[in-house]
Protein backbone atom coordinates (compact mmCIF):
# COMPACT_ATOMS: atom_id res chain seq x y z
CA UNK A 1 0.00 0.00 0.00
CA UNK A 2 1.41 3.28 -1.24
CA UNK A 3 1.18 5.77 2.24
CA UNK A 4 2.95 9.10 2.68
CA UNK A 5 3.39 9.66 6.00
CA UNK A 6 3.40 14.02 6.87
CA UNK A 7 2.45 16.30 10.20
CA UNK A 8 -1.08 16.23 11.31
CA UNK A 9 -2.49 19.31 10.86
CA UNK A 10 -5.30 20.74 12.16
CA UNK A 11 -7.55 19.94 9.10
CA UNK A 12 -6.43 16.71 9.02
CA UNK A 13 -7.83 16.51 12.54
CA UNK A 14 -10.49 18.26 11.99
CA UNK A 15 -11.18 15.49 8.98
CA UNK A 16 -11.36 12.58 10.98
CA UNK A 17 -12.88 14.73 13.78
CA UNK A 18 -16.34 12.37 13.40
CA UNK A 19 -14.82 9.07 13.22
CA UNK A 20 -11.91 9.35 15.86
CA UNK A 21 -13.95 6.77 17.92
CA UNK A 22 -16.12 4.91 15.09
CA UNK A 23 -13.52 4.37 12.27
CA UNK A 24 -10.73 3.96 14.23
CA UNK A 25 -11.48 2.94 17.89
CA UNK A 26 -9.32 5.70 19.79
CA UNK A 27 -10.18 6.64 23.18
CA UNK A 28 -8.39 10.37 22.95
CA UNK A 29 -11.70 13.32 21.90
CA UNK A 30 -11.35 15.86 19.60
CA UNK A 31 -9.81 18.38 21.79
CA UNK A 32 -6.94 16.33 23.40
CA UNK A 33 -5.64 15.81 20.19
CA UNK A 34 -6.41 19.64 19.54
CA UNK A 35 -4.57 20.51 22.51
CA UNK A 36 -1.64 18.06 21.70
CA UNK A 37 -0.99 19.89 18.47
CA UNK A 38 -0.02 23.35 20.20
CA UNK A 39 1.73 21.47 22.66
CA UNK A 40 5.51 22.01 21.90
CA UNK A 41 6.68 19.23 23.56
CA UNK A 42 4.26 17.08 21.29
CA UNK A 43 4.67 15.69 17.75
CA UNK A 44 1.81 13.93 15.40
CA UNK A 45 2.17 12.47 12.62
CA UNK A 46 -0.98 11.05 10.17
CA UNK A 47 -0.50 7.83 7.34
CA UNK A 48 -2.25 9.25 4.34
CA UNK A 49 -3.85 6.31 1.14
CA UNK A 50 -3.97 8.95 -1.81
CA UNK A 51 -6.17 11.29 0.43
CA UNK A 52 -7.67 8.98 3.05
CA UNK A 53 -6.67 9.30 6.65
CA UNK A 54 -5.61 5.82 7.55
CA UNK A 55 -3.52 5.97 10.93
CA UNK A 56 -2.36 8.18 12.82
CA UNK A 57 0.56 8.67 15.98
CA UNK A 58 2.34 10.69 17.59
CA UNK A 59 5.07 11.13 20.52
CA UNK A 60 6.03 13.55 23.32
CA UNK A 61 9.50 14.53 24.24
CA UNK A 62 10.42 14.86 27.41
CA UNK A 63 14.36 15.84 26.99
CA UNK A 64 15.95 12.99 25.21
CA UNK A 65 13.15 10.76 26.88
CA UNK A 66 10.40 10.64 23.95
CA UNK A 67 7.20 8.86 24.69
CA UNK A 68 4.86 7.00 22.14
CA UNK A 69 1.47 8.55 23.08
CA UNK A 70 -0.50 6.96 20.59
CA UNK A 71 -0.82 4.82 17.80
CA UNK A 72 -4.19 3.59 15.75
CA UNK A 73 -4.97 2.34 12.49
CA UNK A 74 -8.29 2.92 10.49
CA UNK A 75 -10.11 -0.44 11.86
CA UNK A 76 -10.99 -1.30 7.75
CA UNK A 77 -7.19 -0.93 7.15
CA UNK A 78 -5.19 -2.79 10.01
CA UNK A 79 -2.80 -5.49 9.56
CA UNK A 80 -1.26 -3.94 5.82
CA UNK A 81 1.64 -1.93 7.62
CA UNK A 82 0.37 0.79 8.41
CA UNK A 83 1.20 1.18 11.88
CA UNK A 84 4.66 0.06 10.98
CA UNK A 85 5.25 2.64 8.74
CA UNK A 86 4.05 5.48 11.28
CA UNK A 87 6.49 3.99 13.81
CA UNK A 88 9.28 4.10 11.60
CA UNK A 89 8.65 7.73 10.61
CA UNK A 90 8.70 8.18 14.36
CA UNK A 91 11.89 6.42 15.09
CA UNK A 92 13.83 8.39 12.65
CA UNK A 93 12.24 11.26 13.89
CA UNK A 94 13.27 10.26 17.31
CA UNK A 95 16.99 9.21 16.68
CA UNK A 96 17.04 12.49 14.37
CA UNK A 97 16.33 14.36 17.19
CA UNK A 98 18.95 12.17 19.25
CA UNK A 99 16.64 10.56 21.56
CA UNK A 100 18.41 8.02 23.91
CA UNK A 101 15.18 6.52 23.93
CA UNK A 102 11.04 5.99 22.89
CA UNK A 103 8.98 4.37 25.65
CA UNK A 104 5.30 3.24 25.73
CA UNK A 105 2.81 1.74 27.72
CA UNK A 106 0.97 -1.11 26.00
CA UNK A 107 -2.35 -2.87 27.28
CA UNK A 108 -1.28 -6.10 28.91
CA UNK A 109 -3.67 -8.24 26.68
CA UNK A 110 -2.86 -6.14 23.27
CA UNK A 111 -1.39 -8.74 21.46
CA UNK A 112 -1.14 -6.90 18.13
CA UNK A 113 0.69 -3.95 19.47
CA UNK A 114 3.01 -5.92 21.50
CA UNK A 115 3.65 -7.39 18.07
CA UNK A 116 4.20 -4.50 16.24
CA UNK A 117 6.68 -2.96 18.82
CA UNK A 118 8.86 -6.79 19.06
CA UNK A 119 8.87 -6.40 15.31
CA UNK A 120 11.11 -2.97 16.12
CA UNK A 121 12.77 -4.04 19.01
CA UNK A 122 11.05 -2.58 21.82
CA UNK A 123 11.68 -4.46 25.06
CA UNK A 124 9.77 -5.25 27.96
CA UNK A 125 11.36 -3.14 30.75
CA UNK A 126 8.39 -2.79 33.32
CA UNK A 127 4.73 -3.11 34.36
CA UNK A 128 2.52 -0.77 35.70
CA UNK A 129 -0.04 -2.82 37.41
CA UNK A 130 -4.10 -1.37 37.22
CA UNK A 131 -2.88 1.24 34.57
CA UNK A 132 -6.36 0.81 32.34
CA UNK A 133 -8.67 0.08 35.31
CA UNK A 134 -8.92 -2.58 38.02
CA UNK A 135 -6.90 -5.62 37.05
CA UNK A 136 -6.06 -4.00 33.52
CA UNK A 137 -1.98 -3.49 33.66
CA UNK A 138 -0.60 -2.12 31.39
CA UNK A 139 3.40 -3.13 29.88
CA UNK A 140 6.28 -0.51 29.49
CA UNK A 141 8.07 -0.57 26.13
CA UNK A 142 11.04 0.99 25.37
CA UNK A 143 13.58 1.13 22.15
CA UNK A 144 17.19 2.04 23.30
CA UNK A 145 19.13 4.18 20.81
CA UNK A 146 22.44 4.05 22.70
C1 LIG B 1 -1.98 -2.18 17.03
C2 LIG B 1 -2.29 -1.51 15.69
C3 LIG B 1 -1.85 -0.04 15.78
C4 LIG B 1 -1.50 -2.22 14.59
O1 LIG B 1 -1.71 -1.49 13.38
P1 LIG B 1 -1.57 -2.16 11.94
O2 LIG B 1 -1.54 -1.06 10.94
O3 LIG B 1 -2.60 -3.20 11.79
O4 LIG B 1 -0.12 -2.83 12.09
P2 LIG B 1 0.82 -3.39 10.91
O5 LIG B 1 -0.02 -3.84 9.77
O6 LIG B 1 1.91 -2.40 10.66
O7 LIG B 1 1.43 -4.67 11.63
C5 LIG B 1 2.58 -4.57 12.42
C6 LIG B 1 2.86 -5.89 13.13
O8 LIG B 1 1.94 -6.06 14.18
C7 LIG B 1 1.53 -7.43 14.24
N1 LIG B 1 0.11 -7.46 13.91
C8 LIG B 1 -0.70 -6.41 13.64
N2 LIG B 1 -1.97 -6.83 13.44
C9 LIG B 1 -1.95 -8.16 13.60
C10 LIG B 1 -2.97 -9.16 13.53
N3 LIG B 1 -4.24 -8.87 13.27
N4 LIG B 1 -2.60 -10.44 13.74
C11 LIG B 1 -1.32 -10.75 14.02
N5 LIG B 1 -0.33 -9.83 14.09
C12 LIG B 1 -0.65 -8.56 13.90
C13 LIG B 1 2.40 -8.17 13.28
O9 LIG B 1 3.57 -8.58 13.95
C14 LIG B 1 2.74 -7.10 12.27
O10 LIG B 1 3.97 -7.26 11.63
P3 LIG B 1 4.12 -8.21 10.32
O11 LIG B 1 2.94 -7.97 9.45
O12 LIG B 1 5.41 -7.78 9.73
O13 LIG B 1 4.12 -9.58 10.90
C15 LIG B 1 -3.80 -1.61 15.33
O14 LIG B 1 -4.26 -2.94 15.56
C16 LIG B 1 -4.68 -0.64 16.10
O15 LIG B 1 -4.91 0.49 15.66
N6 LIG B 1 -5.21 -1.08 17.27
C17 LIG B 1 -6.04 -0.21 18.11
C18 LIG B 1 -5.22 0.88 18.76
C19 LIG B 1 -4.11 0.33 19.60
O16 LIG B 1 -4.29 -0.67 20.31
N7 LIG B 1 -2.93 1.00 19.56
C20 LIG B 1 -1.80 0.65 20.38
C21 LIG B 1 -1.92 1.33 21.67
S1 LIG B 1 -0.52 1.00 22.72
Amino acid sequence: MKLEISNMSLIDLQNIQDILLTEFDNFWSYTVFENELKNSNSEYFVAKHNTEIVGFAGIWKSLDTFHLTNIVTKISKRNLGIASALLEKIINVSKSESATSLTLEVNENNFNAIKLYEKYNFKKIGIRKNYYGQNKNAIIMTLFFT
